[in-house]
């Protein structure tokens, strides 16, 4: 069978898409294909999941896929072969890649329908994840809705309407597991530097963070108003809270998302 959709990577995000687009029955193996630098990933990827696998890129594409997924590392694709460029043609391709713009994807693939660039996070890796996306040029309703399902596979996707957007998607959303990662090491930090033991003050910030987001997820209201709900006035998350607001914690969050943006802003213009 022709695949669909062929993926150039097979590591990471690559497997939680096609478990996912597996798992919620929008394709079956047989309409997806993928191809790695090296036999193992893709070998793993299609014994795991029933997918086609073929040695190489030029190999997949002449399959003449509908959807390529560009699922490599961004320093990868620039070891594609050339006669990538000759396969695409006509076909829809889609970037997971980190920093490389629609310019630069648009020369390396002229000859594509269209050309998608997105922006998705970590968690994205177990199906919790939040993407931002945009078009090349106007797409038409098809490719939209492939799109908009094959980036729901990572969880939640977002159409974005300016490039520029991806850096500040970036900021928030790309690095930002990253910062809840930093916050939980404090927390733990902090235990043990009031006494806890190490595996006790690690076990209570981690699970801390997971209750908090689900509890998060659960309700309907704000982060605030639910940060409000356990702060008794002159209790002790008052007095934590406020030393926070003492060291304007929300300044250097704010500092930190502006240092991301702008360094995501230097990488894609580099
Ligand atoms: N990981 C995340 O949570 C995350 C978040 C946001 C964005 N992204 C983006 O997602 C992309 C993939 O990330 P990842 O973490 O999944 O990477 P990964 O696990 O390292 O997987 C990269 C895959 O690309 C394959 N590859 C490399 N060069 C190739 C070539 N010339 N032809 C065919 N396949 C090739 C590798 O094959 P071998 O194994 O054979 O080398 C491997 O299967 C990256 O561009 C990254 O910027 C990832």
């Amino acid at each position: 069978m022709r695949p669909e959709i062929s993926f150039i990577g097979a590591g990471k995000m690559v497997s939680a898409m096609v478990s996912s687009l597996i798992r919620s029955e929008i394709y079956i193996p047989d309409q997806i294909a993928c191809c790695s630098a090296k036999d193992g990933t893709s070998e793993t990827l299609s014994t795991a999941t029933g997918i086609q696998r073929f040695e190489g890129v030029d190999e997949m594409l002449k399959q003449k896929p509908d959807l390529l997924i560009l699922g490599c590392k961004p320093q990868q694709l620039s070891e594609l072969p050339p006669s990538t460029l000759e396969s695409t043609e006509d076909c829809l391709v889609l970037s997971i890649m980190a920093g490389i713009t629609l310019s630069r994807l648009d020369q390396s693939f002229p000859k594509s329908r269209n050309i998608v660039r997105s922006m998705p996070n970590t968690p994205g890796q177990i199906g919790q994840g939040v993407t931002g996306y945009l078009f090349l040029q106007e797409a038409n309703e098809k490719d939209k809705a492939v799109i908009s399902k094959v980036l729901s596979s990572l969880g939640i996707a977002y159409l974005l309407s300016e490039e520029i957007d991806i850096d500040k998607v970036t900021a928030i959303s790309g690095s930002g597991p990253a910062y809840l990662f930093e916050f939980a090491c404090a927390l733990e930090e902090a235990g043990v530097g009031i006494g806890l033991e190490p595996k006790i003050a690690k076990n209570l910030a981690i699970q801390t963070i997971i209750g908090s987001a689900r509890l998060m997820e659960a309700s309907d209201s704000h982060p605030e108003e639910l940060r409000n709900q356990v702060t008794s006035p002159n209790g002790t998350t008052q007095a934590a809270l406020e030393s926070f607001s003492s060291d304007k914690l929300r300044e250097i969050v704010q500092r930190a998302a502006l240092a991301a943006r702008n360094r995501s802003r230097e990488l894609s213009n580099a």
